[in-house]
């Protein structure tokens, strides 16, 4: 099938390559022109585990083009993907910016010739896939279409394994012949039995909302759980593992750390109480949530200070990740973000390491010292903090480090060493969550 892809950011370049390893014809359309040529080079504009060799396998086997005119793009598509972004409007307020989404809906209207399925991929607000339809409606009276919310559950460096091997396809729509194409679309993953749940276009818009709000809500109980064994001297790792061998609730989503990051559940949760106050409901689980997240981060700022003997004042300090998570260069919205100029503005010398996400942490902190390796951040520092688990920090050369360190202190706030064996090793070791503090 001919396929194309609207925006061609971090969910349009996975959904496409993808979508062209399942054997379709797939152009992805980006207004910026930088970002095009470089995709038509082979280069990959973000860092995203085994996309670069996807897009290329599939850009060689002649699958998978680049345009920045919309009228190549859709010259013969059957389905058109929106995947531009909706980031939070500037005013700060919560609600998402959907101009992109709009701008999109009105400049596909002028382009579809034939029976063509508009699938909007982007998280949107309640109500968007309508004014979608009704901004094509408005624009080409004529034009013979259906659109569909089909929200995208990829999660940055796991965004591949996620597309091809998901938990669900949601597809909200009424037009049986839209599901049909969409069918055929994920072909691959129906004859896979993925379960499929098709539904409303509003349902559909709810459900990604929902997903990110609960998953966030498990990380903010459990940092809430960390604290409190911090308070009783209980450890919240022996507690996560026993809550969540109950299958009504899961193991996952319940390792506490300096609360979630990203562009995706900060942004989501808030545009979710929006949508919430706009239809005159209240979502107090939701609020919390928020209200704990942006909490965690003091109390990791307070847990650091009252490691360093209750001031960073001229104290080095070694920065293990940047980045929101592993596998990612994406710093936006991370802990990191909060935590370091908070420690920056009060004195603290900060060395600063991150595998992927060092550039961008230097763009935004340019007064901070950074280093080739996680050696050389701990090198002759007062303290360590652990803020990123990524898997080359799960294995460091721990005496090495001890040894070069001024004070042996470790902040490990992913719980990734044990907290015995840190003490044994001769450090001082402060976790989160992980008896008395
Ligand atoms: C999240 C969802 O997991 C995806 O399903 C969804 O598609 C995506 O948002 C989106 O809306 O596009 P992502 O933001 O890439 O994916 O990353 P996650 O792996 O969910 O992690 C989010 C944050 O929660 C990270 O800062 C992570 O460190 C934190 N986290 C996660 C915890 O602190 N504890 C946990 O147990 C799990």
């Amino acid at each position: 099938m001919n396929i194309a892809i609207i925006g061609s950011g971090y969910v349009g370049l996975v959904t496409g390559a993808c979508l062209s390893e399942f054997g379709h014809q797939v152009t992805c359309m980006d207004k910026d022109a930088g970002k095009i040529s470089m995709l038509q080079e082979g280069r990959i504009p973000i860092y995203e585990p085994g996309l670069e060799a996807l897009v290329a396998k599939n850009v060689k086997g002649g699958r998978l083009h680049f345009t920045t005119e919309l009228s190549i793009a859709m010259a013969d598509a059957q389905a058109v993907f929106i995947a531009v972004g909706t980031p939070s409007q500037r005013r700060g307020n919560g609600y998402a910016d959907l101009s992109y989404i709009y701008d999109a809906a009105r400049e596909i209207a002028g382009f579809i010739k034939k029976y063509t399925v508009v699938i909007d991929k982007s998280t949107v607000p309640v109500g968007t896939g309508r004014q979608v339809e009704r901004i094509i409606k408005e624009t080409s009276p004529d034009a013979d279409f259906d659109v569909v919310s089909n929200p995208e559950f990829l999660r940055e460096g796991a965004a591949i394994n996620d597309f091809m091997r998901p938990d669900r396809v949601v597809l909200g729509t009424e037009s049986e012949r839209a599901v049909d194409v969409l069918k055929e679309i994920y072909n691959p993953l129906y004859l896979n039995s993925t379960p499929f749940v098709v539904t409303g276009i509003e349902t559909a818009e709810l459900i990604k909302y929902a997903a990110n709000a609960f998953l966030a809500m498990k990380i903010s109980f459990i940092n809430e759980m960390a604290s409190l064994c911090e308070s009783v001297g209980a450890d919240v790792i022996s507690l996560a593992k026993a809550v969540g061998l109950d299958g009504r609730i899961g193991s996952k989503f319940l390792h506490p750390g300096p609360g979630y990051g990203g562009s995706c559940f900060p942004k989501d949760t808030l545009a979710l109480l929006r949508i919430a106050q706009e239809h005159g409901s209240s979502l107090r689980l939701v609020e919390a949530t928020v209200e704990v997240n942006s909490a965690q981060k003091g109390k990791m700022i307070k847990k650091i200070r009252k490691a360093l003997g209750g001031s960073e004042v001229g104290k080095t300090i070694g920065v293990l990740g940047v980045t929101f998570k592993p596998e990612t260069d994406d710093v936006r919205d991370a802990p990191a973000l909060t935590i370091l100029p908070a420690l920056h503005e009060k004195g603290a010398k900060l060395q600063v390491h991150d595998p992927q996400g060092m550039e961008e942490a230097a763009r935004i902190f340019p007064e901070y010292t950074y280093v080739g390796d996680a050696y050389a951040a701990c090198a002759g520092a007062d303290a360590v903090i652990l803020l990123t688990e990524w898997n080359q920090y799960r294995a460091l050369d721990l005496e090495r480090i001890r040894d070069t360190m001024k004070t042996p202190l470790f902040i490990d706030l992913r719980n990734v060493y044990d907290p015995g064996k840190m003490r044994e090793s001769g450090f001082v070791y402060v976790g989160v969550g992980r008896g008395l503090s």
